[in-house]
């Protein structure tokens, strides 16, 4: 038996404590007998039976307790990705910002055994009344720094710090929290954009920021997710450690791109499809054994799109639609998906207008699997998970930083901080002022 069909059964024996056979073949749309011969091992439930058991256990606290090894705190929360990676790990959330309420919804459905309240709006947290932690998460919105108040300061030679360069924006609340908390570790998540913005300004605000300021021992990487899920989605990870580590970017073990493709994220019509409590019929018509028709593009729609792209291609700009069959990679979900699913339709066949992914198969674009809970309107799902981060990415590198977080002692350090990227071209091409710091704050 390999391990998932071990954890299948592991849930099963779970649920048979809190439901009657009769009771759960109801609710896994199964029958009495099916139910038995798992229950007996004389057959095996379907991997994906678990997710559906999960779902079942949730009313009963989490089945997957483990012992808390290190506490941290999520920032810019969305629908918490980050937070699910660290948690995986071992790891405690002790205090969440996010100040939409439709992501607090959803996120609030999604770790419903939390000790700490959902807070608002970060500015307005004051960083002395954050829960000490040993790591900082933060996937915060990208936003150019002023740089008219530096170059005053500059010619009239007067020295200036964050404060003075990054007021305002969302990454001085990060900086300021770091400042006061001072927490082991820290990773912030952005757009691979960040590197260029405001002709690579802002990056490098950025990095000061946190080397030269702060003291931290940064590491930078653009990860590709496709590595984990069907989707060609590039983010920047910036990771950083109080304390010189032996932390490298080569400890990161990444699946060959390609490993999955669409075909494993869509609602199966081979009448495999799980039964989800939560989803009932809405995204997949369990009776007719299909996606619910309201997904299909509308022939004006689909007429519109194509019309657009013939347009713009003659032109010689744009990209069109992005139509995907069984083994195709998706584009970037987008937050901007619920207006016409442009980027990633799928292709039904000769005939038939294709549709967009429902709420569900975008769930598990971002590598969430089926027991994540969708609570919010379609247009609510498509703008969070076109924000949020691709799970399994962050759960790679949250694996790395554990043991770097947890160890009493801190490795001296053996590698330069800044590290290629998977095409082997060093993020930074000239060798940053920072780097003679961060030698001489080791040494
Ligand atoms: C790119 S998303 C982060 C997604 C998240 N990492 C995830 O995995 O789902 C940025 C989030 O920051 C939130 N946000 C923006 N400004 C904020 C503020 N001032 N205080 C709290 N949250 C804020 C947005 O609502 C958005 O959900």
């Amino acid at each position: 038996m390999n391990t998932r069909q071990e954890l299948v059964h592991q849930y099963l024996d779970e649920a048979l404590k809190y439901y009657s056979k009769a009771e759960l073949a109801n609710r896994l749309g199964s029958d009495q007998g099916t139910i038995r011969r798992w229950a007996a091992r004389e057959t095996e439930p379907k991997p994906y039976v678990v997710d559906s058991l999960k779902q079942l256990l949730l009313p009963f606290g989490p089945q997957e307790k483990r012992e808390t090894e290190f506490r941290f705190i999520d920032l810019f929360a969305g629908i918490g990705g980050i937070r699910k990676a660290f948690e995986r790990v071992g790891g405690e959330c002790v205090f969440t910002s996010e100040w939409d309420t439709y992501a607090q919804k959803t996120y609030a459905a999604n770790f419903r055994h939390d000790s700490h309240a959902l807070n608002g709006d970060i500015t307005q947290v004051n960083a002395f009344d954050i829960p000490d932690h040993d790591v900082l998460l933060a996937g915060f919105p990208c936003q150019p720094f002023s740089i008219a108040g530096v170059s005053k300061k500059n010619a009239l030679g007067r020295a200036h710090g964050f404060e003075d360069e990054t007021q305002g924006t969302l990454f001085f609340d990060v900086a300021r929290i770091l400042q006061v908390k001072r927490p082991r570790a820290f990773l912030l998540e952005n757009v691979k954009n960040l590197m260029s913005h405001d002709k690579g300004r802002t990056f490098d605000v950025i990095r000061r920021t946190l080397s030269e300021e702060l003291g931290y021992h940064i590491h930078c990487k653009i990860i590709d997710a496709q590595h984990f899920v069907p989707q060609h989605r590039e983010r920047i990870v910036i990771v950083g450690f109080r304390e010189p580590t032996d932390f490298n970017w080569d400890l990161l073990a990444l699946p060959p791109k390609g490993n999955t493709t669409i075909k494993d994220i869509l609602h199966k019509t081979d009448g495999t499809e799980p039964w989800n409590e939560h989803d009932g019929n809405k995204y997949f018509d369990h009776e007719t054994g299909q996606v619910n028709p309201k997904y299909t593009l509308t022939p004006k729609l689909w007429q519109y799109l194509q019309n657009y792209a013939v347009k713009h291609r003659e032109k010689g700009n744009g990209f069109g639609f992005g139509l995907v069959g069984p083994n195709s990679i998706a584009r970037t979900l987008s937050a901007r998906y619920y207006k016409d699913g442009s980027e990633v339709l799928v292709d039904q066949g000769v005939g038939k207008n294709p549709r967009r992914l429902t709420p569900r198969e975008c769930a598990r674009l971002m590598g969430l699997d089926d027991s994540f809970v969708i609570p919010v309107s379609d247009t609510r799902a498509y703008k969070q998970f076109g924000n949020s981060v691709v799970m399994p990415v962050f759960h790679a590198v949250a694996e790395i930083m554990k043991p770097r977080i947890v160890a009493e002692q801190f490795e001296p350090v053996i590698k330069d901080m800044w590290e290629s990227n998977g095409s082997g071209v060093d993020l930074l091409e000239s060798p940053s002022p920072y780097q003679t710091h961060r030698k001489e704050s080791v040494s």
